[in-house]
């Protein structure tokens, strides 16, 4: 912004999209009255907060401490409004390619500059890089994407459904007239939606993560199974 009396900040950019964990540099220049000696000029710095109606310079904000390095070639000038500088954490989206293959693809909140390069992840193996990735549907593989360069900060892995588990409450017999109540639940990412079934039967009985049978008689007698579900895959107890 140039002001009136002939100061002025030029920022390259006033949007910085960073991946967490990243470095990220940000330039300016700045333009002084001509009446003013360069040498004359006291600091420079950046600040994100005031204090006492003073900015606080970032080197000496604990929340900035040892994370901010200045490069430099001040009365008091502030190139308004700044820079603004968002931090993302990747994502893996799952999108359904037809019955066999899934498409992922990494995903950041903001749009990264430099065309970002992806690296993928099954398991413990790096596999492909790209932004997205092809897999097949139905397995428990665990995948995530991680900005080239930057390993400890990738995407939160994603996989089908592991064998779901189920616990029985009250877990002794049960007499007519009794309730019971059934509780599946299966390590997923993204979570997992369940579907409860009795043995021998197409058509489910219930849906959702407890199933509870109340008013038990005779004709309730039998396996119960429930199936766990995400956009990955499918997994029964
Ligand atoms: C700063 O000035 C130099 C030289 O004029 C120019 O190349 C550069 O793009 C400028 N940078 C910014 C952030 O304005
Ligand atoms: C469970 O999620 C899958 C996609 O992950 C969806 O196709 C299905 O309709 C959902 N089922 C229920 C019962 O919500």
């Amino acid at each position: 912004i140039q002001s009136q009396d002939g100061w002025r900040v030029d920022y390259d950019q006033t949007g910085v999209c960073a991946a967490k964990g990243s470095r990220v540099v940000i330039f300016y220049n700045y333009t002084h009255p001509p009446g003013i000696d360069p040498s004359d000029i006291k600091d420079r710095f950046w600040f994100t907060k005031e204090k006492d109606g003073e900015p606080v310079d970032l080197r000496t904000d604990s929340e900035y401490s040892g994370r901010v390095k200045y490069e430099c070639y001040s009365e008091k000038y502030t190139g308004s409004p700044g820079v603004t500088l968002s931090v993302t954490g990747l994502q893996v989206q799952v999108r359904r390619s037809d019955s066999t293959w899934l498409e992922l693809t990494c995903h950041s909140s903001c749009v990264l500059s430099d065309d970002p390069e992806y690296d993928w992840y099954k398991n413990e193996e790096i596999i492909k890089t790209g932004s997205s990735l092809l897999v097949s549907s139905g397995s428990t593989d665990r995948y995530s994407c991680y900005l080239r360069g930057y390993w400890d900060h990738g995407s939160p892995a994603v996989y089908g459904p592991q064998r779901p588990s189920v616990s029985v409450s009250p877990s002794a017999e049960m007499l007519e007239g009794d309730s019971v109540t059934l509780t599946c639940s299966a390590d997923a990412n993204p979570a997992a939606n369940y579907t409860w079934y009795k043995e021998h039967e197409d058509s489910p009985r219930a849906s959702g993560q407890i199933f509870t049978i109340t008013d038990f008689t005779a004709e309730h007698s039998g396996n119960y199974y429930c199936e766990a579900q995400n956009e990955m895959g499918r997994s029964n107890s």
